[in-house]
This record gives C-alpha cells, sequence and structure tokens, in this order.
C-alpha cells in the first residue's frame, strides 16, 4: 500500500495543481465575459435614455428626470438608475437605491474633473450585494457635461455563476483523482503484485520440489522477463541439485561395466559447467488431451530416440529441445518453453519448439519422411522430393538453429543432434558459433551413392552436415557409404586413416557407434512386474501357449506384412501348432497422415483379419493384433511374458526393440528371430536370423525357435544379454561425449 501511495501521490498533486490553475483561469475568463455584458447592457440602457435625459437636464425639468427614473422601479436583479447634475448632485434615483446615495461615490466626481467625459464601469458593494456602476456622461451640443446618467446592476448572478463553476470543476477533481488512484491500484495489480505475488507462489512450490505446469509464469513486460529469467534459473538449479545429490553416489561405484553413475561422472569430468544441448524432432514426453476424459496425460513416444536418449540425459541433465507437437504441449511449458523431465522427477529441461501445421506438413511428414526417410531405407518405397517441402524443411531447421543459440552458453558448447529431421542445422549453428562441438547422430541408415544421388538436394544436405565435428551411424557400412556420398558428391578430401571428411578447411570425423539400451531398466523383476505378466496372461487368454512377440511402430520398413505371412505360413505348414501358437503384435500408429502410413494400416488389419479367419476356433486365434500406443512400462510385461520375440524390418538403423526383448528376459527364456537387414544383427549373432522376404524361412526360422531345447535357447539368451549388458546405452553415450570433448575448440 505504501509502494502505491508513493506511485500515487505525485500524479495526484500534479492533477490537483493543473486542475486548480485550469479553474482559476476559467472563473476569471468567465466573470470578465460577464462583466463585459453587463458593461454591454448598461451602455444600451444609458444610450437609449440619453436624449431623454439631456433634454430634461438642459431644459431643468424635474418631472421628467423622475419618471424616467422610475421607470425602473420594477425591473429585475435590482436594476436601478441614478442620474446627476453636472456637479454631481443626485437629481433622481430609483427608490430601492436611495441609500446609494449616501455611499462614498469618489468616482462620481473623478469622471466630472477629469478631462476626458468617458463612460466607466466598475463593481460596487452596496448593502449586502455586490452591484455593477455603469456611469454615462451626459453632454451637450458643445461636448459639455450637463449631468450624468448611473445604470446599477445587481451581480449576485454572476458569483453564482462563477460558484458554479466552481462547484462543477470541484466535482470533475475529485471524479478523475478517484479515476486515477482507481486505474493505478489495477494497473499496479496487473503489472505489479499479481505477477510478484505468482512469483512468489511458485518459488513455495519450487521450494516443495512441485513446480506448477499448471500455473507457468507467463507474464509479459518487465516484470514477466524478470519472472522468467528467475524461472530459468531455478528450473536449471532443479535439475542440476538432482544431478550433484547423486554425485556422491557415483564415487562410491567402482563398476566395471557402463553405468548410469558413471556415465554421469564422465559427463561432469567431460564437459564440466557445459551441460549438454541435445535437439531432437520427437519429444521425449509428450502432452495429450484424453478424449474420454477431457484430462491431459504425459505420454513417451514410440521412438528409437528417445528409448536411447531419455535415459542419458535422465543420467547427466542438460537441455533437449524437440518439436512440441502433441495438443497439450502448450500448457505444460513456462515462459520460454521449457519445463523439467520426467514430469515426476525432474532430471532435465525439455524445452518445446512449435511448428505451424504448413511447417510440420512440409518438413516432418514430407521432406523428412516422405522424401529423406524411404531414401534411406532400401524397402521399395518411392522417396518424393517436393521443392515446397525442402523450403519449408530449411525453414524448420532454421527455427531449430535459432531456439539452440539462444541457449547456448558463452563458451564452448556441446551440442547433439538426431537424426535425418535435422542435416542442415549444424551447419547453420557452426555458422554462429564456431566454437561449439556439434555432433550429428544418424539413427536410420545411409544409403550407397547411387541410392543417395537420387536426392536433388544431395549437395546442400551433405554441406549442411559436414558443419558437425563428429557424424555417428550404428554400423561401419554406414560410415563407409556416408564416406563415398560426401567423396562423390563434394569438393572434399577424405582422410582414410583418420576416417575423416575435410572441406574448406574444416575437418568431420565418421564413427561407428552402436547404439543400444539401458540394460537394468528393463530387467528389474519385482512382485509387481511378474503380477502384471499373469494379468496379461489372464487377459489374452495366452496360459499355456506358446506366445510370439512384435513391437514395432506401424511403418512399411519394419515388415509387418512379412511377419504375418510367415505366421500364417508357419500354421500351415506345421499344423501341429495351431491352437498352441499366439502371435501378439504390439502396433503404434506412426505417421499416419502420409497415405503410405494410412494404407498400410488397412493391409496389416485385413491380414491380420484373414489369417485369423483362416484358423481360429472359439478358443483361439492365432494372431492378437493390439493397435495403440504403450507406455514402456505397460510394454515390459509382454516382453518378459514372450518366448520368442520377432524384429523382422526390412531396413532398420540398429532396431532397438530386439535389444530391449533380450535386456528384459532375465530369466534366460526366450529366443529372438531376428532381420539380417537391421543393425542390431551384426551384435546379436545368437540370434535366429532371418531374411525377411523369404517367407520360407522365415516360417522355419519360427519353428526353429519353438522347437528350440531350452539349454540352447539360454545360452543364446546370456550370450546377447552380455553383449548388451556390456554395449549398453550408457557406453554409447560416454563414447561418444568422449569423442566430442577430444575434438572441442580451443
Ligand atoms: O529411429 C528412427 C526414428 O525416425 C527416430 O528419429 C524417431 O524418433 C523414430 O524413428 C520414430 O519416428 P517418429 O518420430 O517419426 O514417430
Amino acid at each position: 500500500m505504501r509502494r502505491l501511495l508513493l506511485f500515487m501521490l505525485p500524479i495526484l498533486i500534479i492533477v490537483t495543481i493543473v486542475l486548480v490553475l485550469f479553474g482559476i483561469l476559467q472563473v476569471r475568463s468567465e466573470e470578465t465575459k460577464l462583466l463585459d455584458e453587463l458593461k454591454r447592457k448598461a451602455r444600451a440602457v444609458a444610450e437609449s435614455m440619453e436624449l431623454s435625459v439631456r433634454h430634461a437636464l438642459i431644459n431643468n425639468d424635474q418631472r421628467s428626470i423622475a419618471r424616467l427614473v422610475e421607470r425602473f422601479q420594477k425591473r429585475e436583479r435590482v436594476q436601478g438608475c441614478a442620474i446627476y447634475d453636472k456637479d454631481g448632485n443626485v437629481l433622481a434615483i430609483t427608490d430601492r437605491f436611495l441609500e446609494w446615495k449616501k455611499q462614498d461615490r469618489p468616482y462620481i466626481k473623478d469622471l466630472l474633473a477629469g478631462p476626458k467625459a468617458v463612460p466607466r464601469g466598475s463593481v460596487e458593494k452596496f448593502k449586502q450585494y455586490a452591484v455593477y456602476s455603469y456611469v454615462f456622461p451626459v453632454l451637450d451640443d458643445e461636448g459639455k457635461i450637463v449631468g450624468l446618467e448611473e445604470i446599477l446592476y445587481d451581480t449576485s448572478y454572476v458569483f453564482t455563476q462563477l460558484e458554479e463553476i466552481w462547484k462543477r470543476l470541484t466535482i470533475a477533481l475529485l471524479t478523475l483523482l478517484m479515476l486515477i488512484a482507481g486505474i493505478s491500484l489495477i494497473v499496479q495489480r496487473r503489472i505489479f503484485t499479481d505477477p510478484v505475488e505468482r512469483l512468489t507462489e511458485w518459488f513455495k512450490k519450487f521450494q516443495k520440489g512441485d513446480i506448477d505446469h499448471e500455473h507457468p509464469i507467463k507474464d509479459k513486460g518487465e516484470l514477466g522477463k524478470l519472472a522468467s529469467e528467475v524461472e530459468q534459473v531455478a528450473l536449471g538449479l532443479r535439475v542440476a541439485r538432482k544431478v550433484v545429490t547423486e554425485e556422491a553416489q557415483v564415487r562410491m561405484q567402482k563398476a566395471e561395466l557402463w553405468t548410469e553413475a558413471k556415465l554421469r561422472d564422465l559427463v561432469r569430468a567431460k564437459l564440466g559447467e557445459n551441460a549438454l544441448f541435445v535437439v531432437s524432432n520427437r519429444e521425449p514426453y509428450l502432452h495429450m488431451i484424453n478424449e474420454a476424459t477431457g484430462q491431459a496425460r504425459c505420454v513417451r513416444p514410440a521412438s528409437g530416440v528417445v528409448t536411447a536418449i531419455d535415459p542419458i540425459l535422465r543420467a547427466c541433465g542438460g537441455t533437449w529441445i524437440a518439436h512440441g507437437s502433441a495438443n497439450a504441449d502448450k500448457k505444460f511449458v513456462n515462459s520460454r518453453n521449457k519445463l523439467g523431465v520426467p514430469p515426476e522427477d525432474n532430471r532435465y529441461i525439455l524445452k518445446r519448439v512449435w511448428l505451424t501445421k504448413e511447417e510440420e506438413d512440409g518438413y516432418y511428414y514430407g521432406f523428412s519422411n516422405e522424401g529423406l526417410w524411404p531414401l534411406c531405407h532400401i524397402t521399395h518405397t518411392r522417396p518424393l522430393f517436393r521443392e515446397s517441402d525442402w523450403h519449408i524443411y530449411r525453414k524448420a531447421n532454421k527455427k531449430f538453429a535459432d531456439s539452440v543459440l539462444e541457449e547456448l552458453p558463452s563458451k564452448n558448447p556441446f551440442i547433439f543432434i538426431q537424426d535425418y529431421h535435422f542435416t542442415l542445422l549444424p551447419q547453420m549453428i557452426k555458422e554462429k558459433r564456431p566454437d561449439a562441438t556439434i555432433a550429428l547422430f544418424w539413427h536410420i541408415p545411409w544409403p550407397n551413392p547411387e541410392v543417395f544421388s537420387i536426392c536433388p538436394y544431395q549437395a546442400e544436405i551433405l554441406d549442411g552436415m559436414l558443419g558437425c565435428d563428429l557424424i555417428g551411424f550404428h554400423v561401419q557400412y554406414h560410415c563407409n557409404n556416408f564416406i563415398d556420398t560426401a567423396n562423390r558428391f563434394l569438393e572434399c578430401r577424405v582422410d582414410t586413416e583418420k576416417f575423416s571428411i575435410v572441406r574448406g578447411g574444416k575437418e568431420t570425423f565418421v564413427r561407428a557407434f552402436p547404439i543400444s539400451v539401458d540394460m537394468n531398466i528393463n530387467s528389474s523383476a519385482g512382485r509387481e512386474d511378474s503380477n502384471n505378466v499373469e494379468k496379461i496372461r489372464k487377459e489374452y487368454e495366452l496360459e499355456g501357449k506358446i506366445v510370439g512377440l512384435g513391437i514395432d511402430r506401424i511403418d512399411y520398413t519394419k515388415g509387418l506384412a512379412e511377419r504375418m505371412m510367415a505366421i500364417d505360413r508357419f500354421l500351415e505348414k506345421y499344423p501341429e501348432y495351431r491352437k498352441k501358437f499366439v502371435f501378439i503384435q504390439i502396433g503404434a500408429p506412426s505417421r499416419t497422415h502420409i497415405k503410405r502410413y494410412h494404407d498400410l494400416m488397412g493391409e496389416l488389419d485385413e491380414l491380420a483379419e484373414r489369417i485369423n479367419w483362416k484358423y481360429k476356433d472359439d478358443e483361439w486365434i492365432p494372431i492378437i493384433y493390439l493397435k495403440r500406443h504403450f507406455s514402456p512400462e505397460e510394454l515390459k510385461p509382454f516382453y518378459r511374458l514372450a518366448d520368442l520375440c520377432i524384429v523382422s524390418s526390412l531396413h532398420d538403423g540398429m532396431n532397438l526393440v530386439a535389444k530391449e526383448y533380450i535386456a528384459a528376459k532375465n530369466d534366460l527364456n526366450g529366443s529372438l528371430i531376428l532381420s539380417r537387414f537391421t543393425g542390431a544383427a551384426r551384435e546379436l549373432t545368437d540370434a535366429i536370423e532371418i531374411n525377411p522376404y523369404s517367407v520360407e524361412e522365415f516360417a522355419a526360422s519360427i519353428k526353429l525357435a519353438v522347437d528350440m531345447p531350452p539349454p540352447e535357447r539360454k545360452r543364446r539368451m546370456e550370450n546377447m544379454r552380455k553383449i548388451i549388458a556390456e554395449n549398453n546405452i550408457y557406453k554409447w553415450a560416454g563414447n561418444i561425449i568422449t569423442e566430442m570433448t577430444s575434438l572441442r575448440k580451443a
């Protein structure tokens, strides 16, 4: 309140002074106007009488003089008249002014004695009245004064009017002062008190570790900017606090294998205060409105990038910049479009970048997924390169570049970009921040130069990527393809010893880093896990059945149709497994606005339906097709109960489902059927390898898996689990970060 008074008082004083001055001027001018009017009236009256008075005075006609004066008896407003002789004696005067005669009137003598006979008017006091007196000299033909006429008016109405003006001005002043006070109060509440109260409230929640996503600070103006700055610091602190708390535990652990803690130690030792910035198209946490309940919920999308990178940022903190694509995303960010994630245990910062529908169509659906995706996956789906998509793709890369640049610390930041959505981003960032160390990981295959030459924008894409200091692929074969492609289409020098590309004096290293999963997240097996497994077994009537499992985004690269056809052939060829074998296919709908994906959904529905119709009876169907998004927690029991898992991609960079299955099978009782066209097949050599295009081979592999003697199954599973335990996601990240820091700019 004191602050408000301090703020308002000067305004109120100034307004009062201005209004009072204005009032004085207004009243003065009104007074002058009214007196002028009186003077004019008086002169008119005097002039109209002049002839008669002169005549009466010259002839000393007392009766006429008295009559002339009598005319004023009945006039309103105490109007009166007096006639004087040339010596200033009153010859006649209106009755109501009889006492006027006793009044001291020096102006009469002055006028008669003065050199010039000019009329004059003035306000005089008479009893309780203020009277306006207008004295008019009456002259003879030679211009000598023969007497005077004095016209008298009551001026009280003039002063009443002036009083009225003062009254009105006072009311206006008071109203204005009240309005100013009211408006100031509202303004000060809106721009100061409310934001400060909100900020205070927010901080209270922050202190309790309860960040309020429902009401992010979204004030505009200077205070809003301050609040927003404070909010960023607070969010950073919160995330940092988690990391620091766990630092102590890290030092206690001296594990040989790569762990979350070991990675965190490495990051802190290598990057120091320079936090890691990750950029991807897909965000790790989506906020979606549940149409049934109208409630927003947080969802982890089905994405290899998310599966791999989320544990890394959970371990070492940092900022992940991604497209905010879900319908409730905007509700959960602060004034800088950021939030702490995971929502229940903030470990790092997610910054959401907003794209328009047009941008999403051109950059994500169009250029990335109708162009680059089929270009890089050899699955006989024709890539589509539209000029308009390319322009929007460039624009979206620029938008992400701006968003990244505004986050970077002043010195030597580390930026880790994900995938084919951002081929131009490295160059865009490098131009502005040559001190940044930039790595790009390409999560999908890289084709050979002949295939890549289909792309009309090959040179720009390669140039954009060579803004990186490091480019990673899952397997060496893709690294070789990339080096060959750059060599073929760009003017550059390839250093085959260092495995780098030098263009325009800038060197980019190319390395294979086979991505993986966090073994511990997937293999923990508590009572709750067993209960969940039993629940599913009951729900889908799987008791006593051999259960096969497939978990995929519904994508034409995943070989889903080939898989169903192989199941069909398996049941056809080995009828003894009918009623004994059930295959659960979990399919997360993906990129459904693209016709090819939309059509694929229809094809798969039809295929599953046809196969089920062919074999099913009242108690059994061979394929349970669950077509929706499942959270990682929901997937876990499916992995654990499956006797075999099928990954039949026609072409895949790595395929983390294969590795997640291995990680989840800590009972060692499961077989993996794995396409030879996945990156994972290079490491998981104890899987049953298939060519998904060969239906006979595929069906025979299913037979092999279900018939495999348990000791053999166990041996294979043990080997594969060892490989994943040793080459887990923390090792993958550790290798990339070590490589990045070795390339750090001085
Ligand atoms: O793993 C390859 C990849 O394209 C990732 O970049 C992506 O996150 C994932 O597949 C899922 O695809 P989308 O993000 O288009 O749903």
